[in-house]
């Protein structure tokens, strides 16, 4: 879908002066979004499904101060956040429900919403990740694989539908010519970095266009694939499924700090090669080898639920902050100090 125009959202935010909300669907971090909205006196607005109002109502520090109701998450009306003066968070679950129609949303959404664009691309995310000269799983043609390989279907969730082949034969038999893309199976440890970009900062890592903050590493949990072992020493052989069911918290050896900062680095310079940059949350989906090697195979470009872990501040976090920062509190500062300097059109699209 076409992007709506910038200039569109511009007006929209010079219409809001200084004082704004923030919204999102009540889902994947919005908790935490909530929480760090109200401990930091910003007004916060829950788009809820009927029948999941009452559980967002039972959090006193983390409900949303006003909720819209809707039948079905993609049915808001972005007039009534724009009445609101709000600024629209875009977290895992947002993006998946309202999908593509994003795009077009009249509504100031933090971030560049080019990069979800990006993200909801698998064949785009390697083109990003290739740019930024950061390693990959191979990509396979059917003929090439030679030992386990992961296929992976447009669009899956939480990897749904994926099929592990060992083959060419298996391939053709269990995929056949469906459209897909195929990747070498790594084995090793999964880490998934949370970082976040401001153009604004003067500490961080340093990049090109600003400077990046390590927030947090977690590591998911997905079923079956994580629990396996069990399934096997019973003697079973279960397919493997990475269905994400909750996540762990992480921290990396020392050593592996620097790597995961250039990753993030470059990732960031890359995105304003590519579309403008990337502004806020980002995580990169790695997998560390026995030899130490990381190799990456999925940018989200926002906010992710493993941040989830760290509602009170992380192990990283703590090197930038004196007091509990997660990637939630973190987001509303950066909107609450733009806001100030005017600059809410630098990091909002
Ligand atoms: N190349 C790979 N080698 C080994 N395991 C992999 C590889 N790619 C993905 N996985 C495993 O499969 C899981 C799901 O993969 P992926 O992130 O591509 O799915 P997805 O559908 O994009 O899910 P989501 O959008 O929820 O992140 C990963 O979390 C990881 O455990
Ligand atoms: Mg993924």
């Amino acid at each position: 879908m076409v992007l709506v125009d910038k200039q569109k959202i511009n007006s929209i935010l010079d219409s809001y002066g200084e004082k704004f909300s923030i919204a999102t669907i009540c889902s994947h971090s919005s908790l935490q979004l909530f929480k760090a909205a109200r401990e930091e006196g910003v007004k916060s607005i829950g788009i809820v499904q009927r029948d999941k109002k009452s559980l967002y109502e039972s959090f006193p520090l983390a409900k949303p101060d006003e909720f819209i109701v809707v039948d079905n998450y993609a049915d808001f009306n972005p007039s009534d956040l724009v009445s609101n003066n709000a600024i629209v968070i875009p977290h895992g679950s947002f993006v998946e429900y309202v999908g593509e129609k994003v795009d077009s949303l009249e509504v100031p959404l933090y971030g560049n919403r080019a990069s979800l664009v990006w993200e909801r691309s698998r064949d785009k995310m390697f083109e990003w990740m290739h740019k930024a000269k950061v390693r990959t799983p191979k990509i396979l043609k059917p003929e090439e694989i030679s030992g386990p390989a992961l296929v992976k279907f447009p669009g899956a969730k939480g990897g749904r539908g994926y099929v592990i082949v060992n083959s060419q034969n298996e391939f053709r038999l269990r995929v056949g010519d469906k459209k897909c893309m195929i990747q070498e199976f790594i084995i090793g440890v999964r880490a998934y970095p949370h970082y976040f970009f401001s153009p604004f900062n003067n500490f961080g890592y340093k990049t090109s266009h600003g400077a990046l903050e390590l927030l947090g590493v977690d590591k998911r949990v997905e079923s079956s694939a994580d629990e396996i072992a069990r399934a096997v020493s019973a003697g079973m052989h279960p397919k493997m499924a990475f269905t994400v069911i909750g996540n762990e918290p992480m921290v990396l050896r020392e050593s592996l700090l620097q790597e995961y900062m250039e990753i993030g680095k470059r990732i960031s310079d890359v995105s304003f090669d590519l579309f403008g940059g990337m502004f806020g949350p980002f995580c990169i989906e790695t997998i560390i080898s026995e030899d130490l090697e990381i190799y990456a195979f999925e940018i989200s470009a926002r906010i992710v639920a493993g941040t989830n872990v760290y509602v009170n501040g992380s192990p990283y976090s703590g090197f930038y902050y004196n007091e509990p920062m997660s990637t939630g509190k973190r987001i509303i500062r950066e909107l609450k100090s733009a806001a100030k300097n005017r600059k809410l059109k630098d990091i909002i699209y």
